[in-house]
């Protein structure tokens, strides 16, 4: 005859095990390509995920505009409705996913989930980079997850590696290649020696660029994915508005075979470093040694470097884009929120890795301030003199020279281009130096002036 207390024991162990196998309710908002890829990967590996997450996740209810698209991909088997709203206070969901995009209703439609108590998974850079500190603050007080991991490089789990994997280090730098657009677009004006316009129209072509591909092409879609990793990496807040930001479309296809002429490759990098005076946070199309590793990711993939004070450099590289690869990334986090879901958010992982009473107020270093290396190309006349001007305004700037190629000229012709690597600087010494050299008589066309980094330490 069992005892009273190993009776009550039996009922908890009971009670806990069918709360552990009662499955948790997902509410998904927008069933497009990368809601589709969700419906897709949880149903097809809904046994495997379930013996992961201890109990199984279920999409209760999706919520699209286009309903005939939404039933064609749950075949009729998911409650569906065009009124997301009903979905992010419906008591029966556990989780919104909020895949619509955007900073219009689907900030509305986050803040209402957390006001709801629901946890909120999402995809959407746009909306964290530039409210997030919002969004964050409202989970805070109201206790809930909100997990980001398709947000930064689509599948490569590196919101997961920066903020736990990594946590023991000092984070240094990242450097990293986030939009795979750009990628693909420099790839071919390097493979094909290109101009971008062709390239880009190609890219268009074939569905890798937008038809308005603005934030791809201007760094804006790569710089808040940069804002996200630096607040993770840092402990900072999102500061969107402060990072310097350059795209790829004014990029010329000799500036890319110059480059590579002196051994590097030219990829758009979203950098962020720390620095002693501050934090440096910039987009924009940075020469890198062609040895390294990341220099030869090529086409549409993504790749993120990240520099650890303890473990040193650490490569990450996937797909930052497509149904599935961001399916496996908002899967992930649908498992992180299921198996701490029933635990004390005090004891849950911060959302941006640090503490919330222990973010840091370093300050964002404006783009004078950058520290890095250059590549210039100037247009010149060919003639005795010219080279020891502009090392004289160079050196006037404290800028040394590290390497230098002339482009030899054709028959009869005056003028030519010479291209010169410095050693680091900061950037309003660069350009003091360019302001002196383009007033100078023998040159002859506005400097082209890029960053470049090696990359080492
Ligand atoms: N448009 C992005 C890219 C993918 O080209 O990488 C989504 O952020």
């Amino acid at each position: 005859m069992p005892s009273v207390a190993s009776r009550a024991f039996w009922k908890t162990i009971a009670n806990v095990m069918a709360l552990e196998m009662k499955p948790i309710n997902v509410g998904l908002l927008g069933i497009g390509t990368v809601g589709g890829g969700t419906y897709t990967v949880l149903t097809r590996n809904e046994a495997e995920i379930t013996r992961r997450a201890g109990r199984p996740i279920r999409i209760s209810v999706v919520a699209e505009q286009n309903l005939e698209l939404a039933r064609r991909v749950t075949a009729g088997k998911v409650r569906i409705t065009d009124d997301a709203f009903s979905v992010v206070t419906d008591p029966g969901v556990d989780i919104v996913v909020e895949l619509i995009g955007g900073c219009g209703v689907a900030k509305e439609l986050v803040l209402k989930a957390i006001e709801n108590g629901k946890h909120v998974v999402t995809a959407n850079k746009a909306l964290l980079a530039k409210h997030g500190n919002e969004i964050f603050a409202a989970a805070q007080r109201k206790g809930v997850m909100v997990a980001f991991e398709a947000a930064v490089a689509g599948g490569i789990p590196i919101i997961k590696a920066l903020r736990e994997g990594l946590t023991a280090n000092r984070i240094q730098w990242i450097a990293g290649i986030i939009n795979g657009t750009t990628n693909f677009i420099l790839s071919e004006m390097r493979d094909k020696g290109l101009p971008f316009a062709d390239v880009l129209k190609e890219a268009q072509r074939l569905g890798y660029a937008e038809a308005d591909p603005t934030f791809d092409i201007e760094g804006i879609d790569a710089a808040h994915k940069l804002t996200i990793m630096a607040a993770i990496a840092f402990g900072i807040p999102m500061q969107f508005d402060k990072v310097h930001i350059e795209g790829i479309s004014r990029l010329e296809a000799d500036d890319i075979k110059y480059a590579e002429q002196l051994g590097y490759r030219i990829k758009l990098l979203g950098i962020t470093k720390r620095r002693a005076d501050g934090i440096e946070l910039r987009v924009h199309p940075t020469l890198i040694p062609t040895r390294r590793l990341i220099a030869n990711v090529e086409g549409a993939m993504n790749a993120v470097l990240v520099q650890g004070d303890a473990v040193g450099a650490t490569l990450y590289y996937g797909k930052g884009a497509g149904a599935e690869p961001t399916a496996s990334a908002v899967i992930a986090d649908l498992v992180d929120v299921t198996r701490m879901h029933t635990a004390d958010p005090e004891h849950r992982v911060p959302h941006l890795a640090f503490q919330p009473d222990a973010m840091a107020n370093i300050p964002i270093l404006p783009t004078a301030e950058i520290e890095t290396s250059y590549y210039l190309r100037l247009r010149v006349e060919d003639k005795p003199g010219v080279l020891a001007d502009i090392t004289r305004v160079l050196a006037d700037q404290d800028i040394s020279i590290d390497a230098m190629i002339q482009r030899e000229p054709g028959d009869g012709e005056e003028q030519t281009d010479i291209i010169m690597l410095t050693h680091l600087t900061r950037e309003k010494r660069i350009d003091a130096a360019i302001a002196k050299i383009e007033s100078l008589p023998v040159v002859k066309k506005k400097v082209i002036r890029l960053r470049l980094e090696e990359l080492d330490k």
